[in-house]
């Protein structure tokens, strides 16, 4: 089973940009804590990081048939982009948006979400713990999926 993690504008700069808010990890140490629990749980991972839109959409649209599941930190873009948010309701793959900070209770800009209506779930605040949070989170959806899966094939009739 394979994830992508894609990372939108700025996030190339954490450690560097308002430790106060984003704190102190480097983007590339989140990754290898990232990538060192994915080895653990049997998983493929490939990183994206982009400050571009239209690299991001390209990126997602790859990730039609290609990955299982899509976490993914839109940065800036969250708040704006009709077209990242289009790109994934097309793929429609589980999708989980991640935010360091608590999105919820910064500036009102930040309130509006383009992304979270089409995405599974929203992780928001844990700092950069919530990709890890996010990689626990999909296991569990593919479990599920998995699951249905299943009960669907044990349902269906038997071809004679
Ligand atoms: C962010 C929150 C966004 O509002 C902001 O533009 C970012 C990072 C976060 O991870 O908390 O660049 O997505």
């Amino acid at each position: 089973m394979k994830i992508v993690v894609i990372q939108g504008p700025n996030l190339n700069m954490l450690g560097v940009r308002e430790q106060q808010v984003y704190g102190s990890m480097k983007l590339e140490q989140i990754h290898s804590q990232m990538r060192d629990f994915a080895a653990q749980s049997g998983l493929e991972i490939e990183f994206f990081q982009s400050n571009l839109e239209g690299e991001i959409v390209d990126k997602i649209q790859e990730c039609y048939g290609d990955a299982q599941g899509i976490i993914i930190n839109a940065a800036a873009y969250t708040h704006t982009s009709i077209a990242i948010r289009d790109a994934i309701s097309a793929v429609n793959l589980p999708t989980i948006e991640v935010h360091i900070s608590n999105i919820h209770r910064r500036e009102e800009f930040r309130k509006q979400n383009m992304i979270a209506p089409v995405c599974t779930s929203s992780i928001v605040g844990f700092g950069p713990f919530g990709y890890h949070l996010s990689m626990v989170g999909m296991i569990q959806i593919m479990n599920e999926i998995k699951a249905v899966q299943e009960m669907q094939k044990q349902q269906a009739p038997q071809a004679e």
